[in-house]
């Protein structure tokens, strides 16, 4: 998976094709693979396909996405509670799936803001939310590249580790060269994460073997959105620094702790390493 976080990018223009079977059959089976997944907190995402096999353009004016996303020939959503930790939930889990889609060749966007929910209204009960869709389709123009060059080119629309990631306390930013050699992936895994207009809220404070979460939300961003759409990202990095450790073979579990507190971010949770 950690390749497919590598090759992951925002794609927006498609191919104007629809999906063949086999990747009609393909998407059920990724959806079918992670519906029973749950995340950190607990909860579960309810997921649905929505497969467009004519009149591309006329869906895309429906769902609000014409004009910002070209051609797409299918999207994928998913409701959950609309609650601060199940919205980071959402994000963690719909992540896998982003990634999975991504192994599989497939390009995709988050798209929590520029679509319309209310056509998806249907879908959802009180209290829940669809807090982002992404279409899926064939990407346009899809070039490849070596693995040290995907990391650069995201590495250069990024902030650098020393305004994400501190060690022990906010005083000590962590520079990338001072990080140990099984750690740097992890962290670098989160730092190419995708985010909601790039904001990359994500703040992580490393204390020997216990790697805290927070969010530094932004002020006055995305305000009037029905939901808080940085908790999303926050589950998206959690979810990048897993599959670093998994790669690394390390054993770890996440821990919600009681008085993990720093002045003006959110303490999300603490992943412990164990070996
Ligand atoms: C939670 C979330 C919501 C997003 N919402 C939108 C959106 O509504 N419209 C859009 O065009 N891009 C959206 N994006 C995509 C981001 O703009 C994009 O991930 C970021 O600029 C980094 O670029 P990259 O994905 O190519 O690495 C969203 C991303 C995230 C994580």
């Amino acid at each position: 998976m950690t390749d497919a976080i590598l090759d992951r990018k925002s794609v927006r223009t498609y191919e104007k094709k629809p999906l063949d079977q086999h990747d009609v059959d393909l998407i059920g089976d990724i959806i079918t693979k992670l519906e029973p997944r749950k995340g950190p907190f607990g909860y579960q995402i309810r997921y649905f396909f929505y497969n467009q096999e004519t009149l591309i353009d006329e869906e895309a004016k429906k769902i609000g996405t014409y004009g910002f996303i070209k051609n797409a020939p299918a999207f994928v959503g998913g409701v959950i509670e609309n609650t601060f930790f199940a919205i980071v939930d959402y994000g963690y889990l719909f992540e896998q799936m982003i990634l999975m889609l991504t192994k599989e060749g497939f390009g995709t966007v988050w798209l929590g803001g520029t679509f319309n929910r209310s056509s998806f209204d249907s879908y959802t009960k009180n209290n829940e939310i669809i807090p982002a869709i992404t279409p899926i389709g064939y990407e346009a123009n899809r070039r490849f590249f070596e693995k040290a060059i995907r990391y650069m080119a995201k590495a250069n629309s990024r902030k650098p580790f020393s305004e994400m990631f501190y060690l022990e306390n906010r005083e000590q930013p962590l520079f990338d060269q001072f990080v140990n050699e099984w750690m740097k992936p992890c962290l670098q895994y989160v730092q190419i994460g995708p985010s909601a207009s790039n904001k990359q809220p994500w703040r992580i404070i490393m204390d020997q073997n216990q790697v805290h979460f927070y969010l530094e939300k932004t002020p006055n961003y995305a305000s009037m959105m029905p939901f808080d759409m940085q908790a999303l990202d926050l589950g998206i990095a959690i979810c990048h620094f897993e599959q670093g450790l998994i790669e690394q073979k390390k054993r770890y579990t996440f821990q919600i702790k009681q008085n993990v507190t720093q002045e003006g971010w959110i303490y999300i949770l603490t992943i412990l390493i164990e070996s």
